[in-house]
């Protein structure tokens, strides 16, 4: 049995709840045997069974629930500085793709790297990742766009998933873009995804969720629906990449086919916004991306007045967003998106975990989750958002054992 005491603020954001409802407790304590939360509330009220567990001093600091980035791109080859830098100059990120960069370039890398290559430098990040209080990540394929580089990049979801502490989500993105080899035939390409692809990664477990990008240049609406009802029928959960750019119908097509979430949505309608609402579809903004491509933000009240759940994630990748700092996410949900701090915590915890179907087990502090914690270094998530640093984590728990940090063993 563990104790983690000397806690200034404990915030145990429940799964359920209004979107700012945080639970914070003062003077609180974290109690946890295994990997399982056993009690977090008030010192006061700690049970006796708990007073010889193995004592953490917290500092006086704050405490979340570990954070969840629930939508990255976390495995592939190369980097694009060049086009950050004709982006710059007045390139737009359509015309760079549709010159035969942006998502091609990262694909035409990634089908040169070996695994070994990939698993290196996705371990790296994602060990930056645990510094930040990160503690599971959800991770698309998309950048392989054939059998055998798709299936390589899940398979280093796999072998990650085994070899370091976080918890990998993976989703199938081979609908990421129609691969320059397939141009001219289309159907092919969306024959080897659904007759060939999606069952042998369903049949193998490789991933748990099916992602589509809807979008000029990328998937119609058609397309996209034809590949997500594909999925579905192996058991797949289903996610949309939906109105990044324009606004294409993906929010409304997600809601209809009763994804789990739709993420980007800058562009999304009215009608798509309220048809998410009430099929309870998480929205998962992705700041960062509006950051780097000039984009709006998402426009986080009207989708809150509406009554949907809005998570907030990285969208790590080597194009749109090439930053894995939830914070910064965070800050930008909150000053861009208006977001307040509780919602935006939520955001990274509770609902982040809905948009991946772990809120039963993950995103909250309450008896019987995931013993996934971070020890902030702030007196409330107020100041952390505002006084946004390289790193305002000191201590990360998974799982029950130390793996960044204060507490966490020297190397
Ligand atoms: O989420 N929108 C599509 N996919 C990624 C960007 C991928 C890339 O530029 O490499 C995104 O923004
Ligand atoms: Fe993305």
């Amino acid at each position: 049995m563990n104790l983690l005491k000397n806690i200034s603020m404990l915030y145990r954001v429940p799964a359920e709840g209004g979107h700012d409802e945080v639970d914070a407790i003062a003077d609180a304590v974290v109690a946890w045997e295994g990997d399982t939360i056993r009690f977090a509330g008030p010192a006061a009220e700690l049970p006796s069974e708990f007073s010889d567990a193995e004592p953490f001093d917290a500092g006086g600091r704050c405490v979340v629930p570990g954070l969840i980035d629930c939508h990255t791109h976390l495995c592939f080859g190369g980097w694009r500085g060049d086009e950050f830098a004709a982006r710059l100059e007045g390139a737009s990120y359509q015309d760079i793709q549709a010159a035969g960069g942006g998502i091609n370039s990262t694909v035409n890398a990634t089908r040169a790297a070996s695994k070994d290559e990939l698993t290196g430098k996705a371990g790296a990040a994602l060990a930056d990742m645990a510094r930040l209080g990160v503690t599971t990540v959800e991770a698309k394929s998309g950048y392989g766009l054939n059998r055998d580089d798709e299936i390589k990049q899940l398979e280093v979801y796999r072998a990650l998933d085994a070899v370091q502490p976080l918890d990998i989500v993976p989703t199938f993105l081979g609908a990421h873009l129609v691969p320059a080899e397939y141009r001219d035939r289309r159907d092919e390409y969306l024959a080897l995804l659904c007759q060939d692809i999606i069952p042998e990664v369903a049949e193998r477990k490789l991933a748990r969720f099916c992602d589509v990008f809807i979008e000029d240049n990328a998937f119609t609406l058609d397309e996209g629906r034809r590949i997500l009802e594909t999925a579905k029928a192996h058991g797949l959960g289903l996610k949309i990449h939906a109105d990044q750019l324009s606004a294409g119908g993906g929010a409304g097509l997600a809601a209809e086919l009763g994804a789990v979430s739709a993420e980007h949505l800058e562009y999304a309608t009215d009608r798509d916004i309220a048809a998410m609402a009430s099929a309870g579809t998480v929205a998962v903004s992705l700041p960062i991306a509006s950051l780097y491509l000039r984009e709006p933000f998402l426009p986080a009240r009207t989708w809150i007045a509406a009554g949907a759940r809005v998570a907030v994630a990285t969208d790590f990748n080597p194009g749109s967003a090439p930053s894995y700092h939830l914070h910064m996410a965070m800050t930008l949900a909150a000053v861009h998106q208006r977001m307040s701090p509780s919602e935006v915590l939520r955001g990274v915890t509770s609902h982040a975990a809905r948009a991946i179907g772990l809120q039963h087990s993950h995103g909250s502090l309450q008896p019987g989750y995931r013993a996934d914690l971070a020890i902030i270094d702030a007196p409330d998530i107020n100041h952390w958002l505002y006084h946004f640093r390289p790193n305002a984590c000191r201590a990360t728990l998974k799982d029950g054992n130390w793996v960044a940090g204060e507490f966490s063993p020297p190397g």
